[in-house]
């Protein structure tokens, strides 16, 4: 069982340091791929932050027990101008298997400290537990790109999704066969909604996104949309968060992730709660849903076994 809101530890006894993460199920395995905030928190301008540390990998045959496989996309210290320099923001990692070559690719939110230059960037490995291999990154197509998220679809098409152009939308981006590039603007969603931390998903020939909204650290309501296709047109269904203490500001969370569970329409969402003060101390909660259309609503629930979602 896990502790919502409470210290995750490693199988070392470390505590899990995966946040704004994703998981990849591959081989019989999940991968927990997250932001390592192990570091001290400072303010920079108004800005509480961490030195990057680089992208953690964890390694789980069960959902519950997590062992650390290092840290697979390391901070590049020396190079002050380096996407990957301590002082820059590496956020959101997620992590795609690109079917025909047999390859993994991370998608991951790369800035500067003001989150003012606003790329994606992308690294590849032969295994799930790397070492990565860095890219570059960009604006994509030529769009200023904040938070993002990474998945490949039923069909191993990859989509990329992200904040674009300050906020204004969420841009779905077609990705290159290979995964690595962005291909083609499909859809320009939410408009003027404000939504970020998108975590996307397919039940029933449909798509859904749940996401928040656009508050920094702090939190704020959750929204689920469905769409028939990735590039829309997506429609709000509205708040889902249900129970617990504040479900309309997520509990004091923000999404991250959702996990297909075993039994079709059941799944899992992933939510950071970010502790500014103490980034490092955020803490996450994983809560098991069943869609159920329009009507879907995510329950807080105090402890999860996600074994048997
Ligand atoms: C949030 C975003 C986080 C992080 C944070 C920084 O809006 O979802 O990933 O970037 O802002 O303040």
């Amino acid at each position: 069982m896990l502790t919502n809101g409470g210290i995750w530890r490693d199988t070392a006894g470390e505590i899990i340091q995966a946040h704004g993460g994703g998981i990849l199920h591959h081989g019989g395995k999940w991968y927990w791929y997250g932001e390592n905030k192990g570091g001290e928190t400072y303010r920079k301008g108004e800005i509480d932050r961490t030195d990057v540390i680089g992208i953690s990998c964890y390694s789980s045959t069960d959902l519950v027990s997590w062992k650390h496989e290092g840290v697979v996309l390391p901070a590049v210290a020396g190079e002050e101008d380096h996407d990957l320099h301590p002082s820059r923001v590496v956020e959101r990692p997620k992590v795609l298997h690109h079917r025909a070559s047999g390859r993994f690719v991370m998608w991951v939110h790369i800035d500067t400290w003001d989150y003012r230059t606003g790329h994606a960037g992308v690294a590849v490995a032969d295994s799930p537990t790397g070492p990565f291999q860095y890219l570059g990154s960009g604006r994509p197509l030529g769009h200023i790109s904040h938070d993002m998220t990474a998945f490949t679809d039923e069909r191993g098409v990859g989509w990329l999704v992200h904040s674009a152009d300050w906020h204004s939308a969420l841009h779905i981006v077609r990705l290159s066969e290979d995964l690595t590039e962005p291909a083609e603007v499909v859809g320009i969603e939410f408009v003027g909604a404000r939504r970020e931390a998108p975590a996307p998903f397919q039940h029933d020939g449909k798509w859904y996104m749940l996401t928040s909204g656009c508050t920094g650290w702090e939190p704020n309501a959750a929204d689920l949309a469905v769409a028939p296709n990735p590039w829309g047109p997506w429609q709000s269904l509205g708040d889902p968060c249900r129970g617990g203490v504040d479900p309309e500001l997520t509990w004091h969370y923000q999404s991250t992730f959702v996990v297909p569970g075993r039994t079709p329409g059941h799944f899992m969402a992933l939510f950071d709660r970010w502790n500014p003060g103490n980034l490092g101390d955020s803490r996450y909660i994983w809560l098991p849903f069943q869609m159920n259309g329009a009507d879907t609503v995510i329950e807080w629930q105090d402890s999860v076994d996600p074994s048997r979602v």
